[in-house]
């Protein structure tokens, strides 16, 4: 590895990613987000993790927000199932892991506990509120956690697939384009003007741009993933120059776990080789959970975390200025600005009508109004 790139979440590349198949083992089915979840482990987008997180680490993550050992980590990442199956789990000490029929992994359980959802919710998303959709889905997963490392012997390949990228072969590309400095950008959106100013705006400063949506289970209203992955193609081949930018997808669940989130995103850019991460106005926030800047300000708290979070205001297109702008740089009021809103993006999915084209590109209109399927549906 080159002596100037970043150095992985925790000191080291975990590759639990093994040739064998163990065709004797009993096997487990999981759901395919708890697949990618251990696809990430195996192929070390969530280094320094080894398998799904045992108690220990569970609740230091609650608590403090960092592993047992005290490295920065604000997301559980569970494998949950019903008592009796992770019963049978710990007894066997040794099982396969299968998703949709298809062996994937071996698990090597080490220990099972239940846990108490009110406390997860709290500590991870702030509320206990059903709306919020992260805490939806937590109160909706089995009684059981399931802790013990995985190895992975066949990745999932299909079609939503095809930009993805793992972080060896990542941090091999970012050596080979000869960058020292790359910013990550995090997305589960199509990109709207403002999101590309922002991304140009980061691009004023560092060597190369990650762009790097996650691609994974949404909240119903959110863009399909076919969708965002189509508009970042066309946006990149259209507005950027190729050999400043980095495309790939990031295959894990949307959590909207706001500030906590933000820490997460950032690690996973990191293990993929990223210097820089962008935070913008209520990174990885739903409704109005969290406050717009909470998730810049936790970066406060993990001085150790080495990514270095490249905080922006809110963007919007100033009338005035002729230019997108932010409180730091337009001293326009309110009736100066615009964005694009939810309501435009739906009138244009109901009528036709598409956004005026220095709020989203018209070849992203277009893509938007040709997909079958642009919204996320349950
Ligand atoms: S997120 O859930 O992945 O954060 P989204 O894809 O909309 O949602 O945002 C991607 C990144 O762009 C986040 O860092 C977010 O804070 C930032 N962002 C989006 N819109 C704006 C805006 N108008 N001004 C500043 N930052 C923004």
């Amino acid at each position: 590895m080159a002596p100037s790139l970043i150095l992985p979440h925790g000191g080291k590349l975990i590759n639990k990613y093994i040739e064998k198949n163990y065709d004797d083992l009993k096997t487990f089915e999981v759901s395919s987000d708890i697949r990618n979840d251990a696809e990430n482990i195996a192929t070390g987008v969530f280094s320094p993790l080894e398998g799904f997180m045992i108690q220990e680490d569970f609740l230091n993550v609650l608590k403090e927000g960092r592993l047992s050992n005290s490295i920065p980590w604000t997301i559980p990442i569970v494998l949950d199932t019903e008592k009796e199956i992770a019963k049978q789990m710990k007894e066997l000490r040794v099982v396969v892991l299968c998703s949709g029929g298809e062996k994937f992994g071996i698990m090597n359980v080490e220990e099972i506990y239940g846990y108490e959802k009110e406390n997860v919710a709290n500590a991870v998303y702030g509320t206990t509120d059903v709306n919020h959709p992260g805490v939806n889905r937590l109160f909706k997963m089995k009684e059981f956690l399931v802790g013990g490392g995985v190895e992975i012997f066949h990745l999932k390949k299909n079609e939503i697939q095809k930009f993805r990228m793992h972080p060896s072969e990542t941090r091999s590309e970012i050596v080979g384009r000869g960058w020292k400095t790359v910013v990550g950008f995090q997305t589960r959106n199509v990109p709207h003007v403002a999101h590309e100013m922002l991304q140009k705006a980061a691009l004023n400063l560092y060597d190369g741009l990650f762009v790097n949506p996650l691609i994974g289970k949404k909240k119903i209203g959110d863009f399909t993933d076919s969708l965002i992955i189509n508009a970042y193609e066309s946006l990149i081949m259209n507005y950027f120059p190729k050999n400043r930018v980095l495309f790939s997808t990031t295959h894990t669940t949307m959590r909207y776990a706001g500030p906590r989130e933000a820490i997460h995103h950032a690690i996973m850019r990191k293990n993929f080789g990223c210097t820089h991460f962008i935070v913008g106005r209520d990174h990885a926030g739903v409704g109005n959970y969290y406050p717009p800047f909470a998730a810049q300000e936790i970066f406060n708290e993990y001085p150790d975390l080495d990514i270095i979070p490249v905080i922006f205001p809110s963007f919007y297109f100033c009338k005035k200025c002729i230019s997108y702008a932010n409180d730091k740089t337009c001293p326009h009021g309110v009736e100066s600005k615009e964005e694009l809103s939810g309501t435009m993006i739906r009138q244009m999915v109901n009528s036709g009508k598409i956004p005026e084209k220095h709020l989203m590109r018209p070849e992203i209109s277009e893509l938007i109004l040709k997909s079958e399927k642009p919204f996320v549906v349950e």
